[in-house]
């Protein structure tokens, strides 16, 4: 763990536990509610909030808390349409017999995927692509670069992992992009029509490489090969299903390893000492840098996590914590509240808890150090550039911003 914390300006607490997302150290603000306000109900944003440790678990555990208001499983302006479709097949929106199908079937294949040499090799590669990607994209504004690379280079990598060509990267990361921004656009009060018809573009899009991924467009010997093989073996199997999950692969990995690179490179940069290097050779260079990489990661998932909440809905009217709830009462998650222990083993509440646990923490883990092992690699001065305290306007996912402006969408 790095020891030395960095001094951060001293700013008013967040207004309220969304606020928290964006703060530059909302941590203090946690602590509190969750010691004093474990379980409430917060009228400024209409919403219940469980902070405590015993609250979360129970909401996380509550057969009447559901992923999606109910009846409502696909929100109403990506209904009619390819993202909708999408949207509605995802084990993370599903609650049931339709979440029960999927999940341990998906869950038993990312748990196949193995960091052995080769692949880190592969995704080493992966991650230099993203970088020379981030560059064209952005031009020679390191901050804009950076920004654009932790959004990238976590796609590029799991597409290198599970076996997509790499002639397609670039393609799947813009749709991945655009179908995410239309998720986010789809939740607010007027969405507007046009990010919604590209959402609509880009699901039709990935889908249909996602299908041909399956059948066979994917290298013999790749985790899609084998998915697929499996798959046919398997007659209880929902085929449009598996796309749709596969798919969603990506659009998981989209904010939330955006958040873990970003987080950890701030956590590096905010570090950063001017220590005399010994003389290295290349080699030792890049298994020190790894290190690093490594630790810092390991440390953001307990300390500084992507992910800070996630919401649920109440299907049926419930008494959780003492308190009664109505259906179709919201309650905000903040996993972000429970405390991590001292051990560093404890990945805190960063990965969920209970039936919707995210099955992915494995390979995020993997792909993200690599994407800050990139970074140091290239030999970025951090400290120059990622020490800011901005963070995207995002109302779940805590993600270190490091240009002024926001890249556009
Ligand atoms: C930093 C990286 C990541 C973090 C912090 C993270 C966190 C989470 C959390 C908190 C949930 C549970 C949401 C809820 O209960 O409402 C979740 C669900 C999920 N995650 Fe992740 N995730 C990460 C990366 C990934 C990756 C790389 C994948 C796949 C390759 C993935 C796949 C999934 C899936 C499929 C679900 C839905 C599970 C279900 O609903 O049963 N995640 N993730």
């Amino acid at each position: 763990m790095l020891a030395a914390t960095a001094v951060l300006p001293t700013v008013p607490p967040p207004a309220h536990a969304l606020a928290a997302v964006v703060h530059p150290n909302p941590y203090a603000y946690y602590q509190s509610l969750a010691a004093h306000r474990p379980f409430d109900f917060d009228a400024s944003l209409g919403l219940w909030v469980a902070a405590g440790p015993q609250a979360l678990a129970a909401v996380l555990r509550h057969p009447a808390c559901g992923v999606r208001p109910a009846g409502a499983t696909v929100p109403a302006a990506l209904a009619k349409g390819a993202a909708g479709d999408w949207f509605g097949a995802l084990v993370r929106m599903n609650d049931g017999a339709t979440h029960a199908a999927m999940k341990p079937w998906l869950k038993a294949r990312l748990a196949s995927l193995h960091a052995d040499g080769a692949t880190l090799d592969r995704l080493r590669d992966a991650s230099q692509a993203a970088c020379a990607d981030a560059y064209l994209a952005q031009g020679d504004t390191p901050t804009a670069r950076l920004d654009d690379f932790v959004f990238r280079q976590p796609i590029y990598a799991l597409a290198a992992w599970l076996g997509v060509p790499s002639s397609q990267w670039v393609d799947v990361y813009d749709d991945v992009r655009t179908l995410v921004a239309a998720m986010a656009e789809s939740a607010k009060p007027s969405p507007r029509a046009e990010a919604i018809a590209r959402g609509h573009r880009a699901a039709t899009a990935l889908c249909q490489r996602a299908m041909r991924w399956l059948d066979n467009d994917a290298a013999p010997g790749t985790w899609l090969r084998d998915t697929a093989r499996i798959a046919a073996h398997d007659d209880a199997l929902d085929h449009a299903a598996l796309t749709a999950n596969v798919a969603g692969l990506f659009t998981q990995t989209h904010d939330a390893c955006a958040g873990l690179v970003a987080n950890s490179l701030r956590r590096l940069a905010r570090h950063a000492s001017p220590t005399v290097i010994p003389a290295i050779d290349g080699r030792q260079m890049l298994r020190a840098n790894l290190a690093v990489a490594i630790a810092t990661v390991s440390d953001v998932i307990r300390l500084d996590p992507p992910v800070q909440n996630t919401r649920r809905f109440l299907h049926a009217p419930a008494v959780i914590g003492e308190r009664t709830l109505a259906r179709g009462d919201a309650i905000l998650v903040v996993l972000a509240a429970a405390p991590a222990s001292a051990g560093p083993d404890d990945m805190a509440w960063t990965f969920g808890h209970g039936a919707h646990t995210c099955p992915g923490r494995s390979p995020a883990s993997t792909i993200a150090a690599l994407g800050v092992q990139t970074i140091l690699d290239s030999e970025v001065d951090l400290a120059a550039i990622a020490t800011g305290t901005a963070y995207h306007p995002l109302g779940n996912v805590r993600i270190a911003r490091f240009h002024e402006e926001a890249p556009a969408d």
